[in-house]
């Protein structure tokens, strides 16, 4: 602390701001553009004197080791050694306890590197032969191997420590550093990385901190990574952050995949500058970090729901830690996909449109809260206004608050719009009041007041055309038939959808036309069906084989699990249909990035999402 004190005393910090900041002389301060937001006005005082900044516009405050940490991106230590190199003061030599604490990081980085290199070297040896033919059938090049200093951990259980050693260092180094685990029951320590494709992982300065190990074959788990040392804090770490910083920093930009294989795919593809959390959501001292480097960090997860999910989560905890000029940005993938896959298929083309094609954190917090809700009653609309204004609440910066109440505020003025004439509507029949919503279907009476957030746009009047295999056709059919129950739930769905087989779709027809009649039980509408001439349609469909295919269309089903595989069939109906719409906003979004464009898209995506995710429960 006397070393600090004296540091702080014997540089001008007015003298150190200078340098990057033109400043004038205000009476016995200093005024200039604040550093750290954009700003026409000054407003960023330096005290010099006194020995701290502060700037009125972004509430920033700090000493000369907080300006320089910020402002060269350097952490605690370093900004002090490059603060004394100014003052020509001597660092004060560290405490025995620092000294020897120093010395075994520098060892456990010394034998990381030594097993980096080790790994590197058994790629390239006739043991690593699958490896090699794994990395290259995934599309790796050499550069990329030795740029991300990719190795191969053999199968042998103490090859590595056999190894290490031999090379002097001590089987405790060994166990302290992850790299050898001590089994419970006792017995010799043995390797914990054995036949994976290995990941070293470094720190900011690019030196190796730990490993992710990726299986081979469909072994569990995937990626095997070292556990948490006194060097490795999985949460405090952004993979291949040592590799990114110039592109990133030259650019002002910097991306956030899900994985390793992303991270590299999208190096290869031309983006250097992306980075990944180690499998865990992003946390908060990962997120500072990134803000360290660019203002707002692209989150470019993976197209399904646990990326959808992991955005969500990225978001929510990005709230609290706002600044002016601070966010994040949300670029989806089409479902499905992940970085890599993208690029394999679609080439670096595509990342670029997703990338620019990303949504501002606003747009993510709104539609995570608003999607799918019922706006439908003033209390409704109500509980959405609060719920938003605790999320805005929740932003500590207070300029940034205020912004975002403004912001949910005019939202929510222009989706609630004016009244509806005739005042609210009543409830939908029952599957509303069970909570379950559905989106806006074409065709459905007069216009009125919207009574959900849409969570799909759907053209006016679009028929939406089936051309599936027909089992699945028939498994509708079969359902209707069985549970005529369902049919007022379900008639919206039914006029929609067109079959591909004539006959078929005649039967559709006719089931709908009966639809009107309440109370009909199978047999009756069975037997009107057969009136009309539709015996052997009703003979095609009813039928041993469509029940083996899907049990829900069964007769003696009940009506819950019908419903449900109903949900399910439809939806997977629907799925190439709207696959189509996605790829459509899509490109009207790298046509015409305006944000109507990305709220189709995004909205159509998630209603895809929620397709599959019903198409897969009904599958299984
Ligand atoms: P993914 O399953 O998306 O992996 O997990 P990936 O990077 O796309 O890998 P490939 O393409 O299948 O080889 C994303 C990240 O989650 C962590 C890893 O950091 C991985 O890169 N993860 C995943 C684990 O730590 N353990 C696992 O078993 C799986
Ligand atoms: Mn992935």
């Amino acid at each position: 602390p006397e070393f600090l004190d004296e540091l702080r005393n014997r540089v001008s910090l007015a003298e150190v701001v200078g340098k990057r900041v033109a400043l004038k002389k205000r009476g016995r301060n200093f005024l200039g553009l604040c550093p750290f937001h954009r700003e026409k006005t000054p407003s960023f005082n330096v005290h010099d004197d006194k020995g701290f900044y502060h700037c009125f516009g972004c509430q920033t405050h700090g000493d000369v080791i907080d300006f320089v940490m910020r402002t060269e991106n350097v952490t605690f230590p370093e900004a002090v050694e490059k603060i004394a190199g100014l003052a020509g003061m001597k660092l004060p030599a560290p405490s025995p306890r620092e000294a020897e604490r120093d010395r075994e990081t520098r060892s456990l980085n010394q034998v990381l590197e030594a097993a980096a290199h080790w790994f590197a070297e058994q790629l390239k040896s006739p043991a690593g032969s699958a490896a090699r033919k794994y990395l290259e059938d995934r599309g790796l090049t050499e550069a990329q191997i030795s740029r991300f200093r990719l190795g191969f951990a053999p199968e042998k259980r103490g090859a590595l420590k056999a190894a290490l050693v031999a090379q002097g260092f001590p089987e405790k180094m060994l166990i302290d550093s992850g790299l050898v685990i001590v089994p419970d029951e006792g017995g010799d320590s043995f390797d914990r990385f054995r036949g994976r494709v290995m990941f070293p992982i470094t720190e900011r300065r690019g030196r190796v901190i730990a490993f992710g190990g990726r299986a081979m074959g469909d072994i569990k788990p995937k990626y095997l990574n070292s556990p948490e040392t006194a060097l490795f804090h999985k949460g405090r770490v952004l993979y291949n952050l040592a590799n990114a910083l110039p592109a990133a920093r030259a650019g002002g930009e910097i991306i956030v995949a899900e994985g390793y294989m992303d991270v590299i795919a999208l190096d290869q593809a031309g983006f250097q500058n992306a980075v990944a959390p180690l499998g865990t959501a992003l946390t908060e001292d990962q997120m500072m970090e990134l803000w360290r480097v660019a203002d707002e960090p692209i989150l470019c997860f993976d197209g399904d729901d646990a990326g959808l999910r992991a955005a969500g989560s990225a978001a929510q905890r990005a709230v609290p830690l706002l600044k002016p000029g601070h966010s994040l940005r949300f670029a989806l993938l089409p479902a499905g996909e992940d970085p890599d896959s993208l690029l394999r298929k679609e080439g670096p083309e595509a990342i670029t449109r997703v990338l620019e094609a990303a949504s501002p954190l606003a747009w993510m917090l709104w539609t995570l809260e608003t999607a799918g809700k019922a706006i439908d009653t003033p209390e409704r609309r109500a509980q959405l206004r609060q719920t938003l204004e605790r999320l805005a609440g929740g932003i500590k910066d207070p300029g940034v608050r205020n912004e975002y109440r403004r912001h949910f505020e005019r939202r929510c003025d222009e989706l609630f719009g004016p009244l509806p004439v005739g005042g609210s509507r009543p409830f939908d029949r029952g599957r509303q009041q069970s909570g379950r919503q559905r989106p806006g279907r074409p065709g459905s009476g007069p216009p009125r007041g919207p009574s959900t957030v849409p969570s799909t746009i759907q053209g006016q009047g679009t028929k939406v055309r089936i051309d599936a295999d027909e089992i699945l056709q028939k498994t509708l059919l079969a359902a209707v038939i069985n549970h005529p129950a369902l049919l007022d739930e379900i008639c919206e769905d039914i006029g929609i959808i067109e079959l591909s087989a004539p006959d078929l779709d005649r039967l559709r027809q006719a089931v709908l036309d009966i639809s009107g009649q309440s109370g009909l039980d199978s047999e009756t509408l069975k037997n009107h069906l057969r009136e009309q001439g539709f015996s052997g349609e009703l003979r095609a469909v009813l039928r041993a084989d469509v029940y083996q295919h899907s049990g829900f269309a069964r007769p003696d089903t009940a009506l819950e699990i019908v419903r449900k595989g109903w949900d399910g069939a439809f939806g997977k109906y629907q799925l190439p249909i709207l696959s189509a719409q996605v790829r459509e906003a899509e490109e009207a979004v790298a046509r015409d990035t305006t944000p109507e464009n990305q709220q189709r898209f995004y909205d159509l995506k998630k209603r895809l999402y929620e397709l599959q995710q019903k198409a897969r429960e009904w599958t299984g």
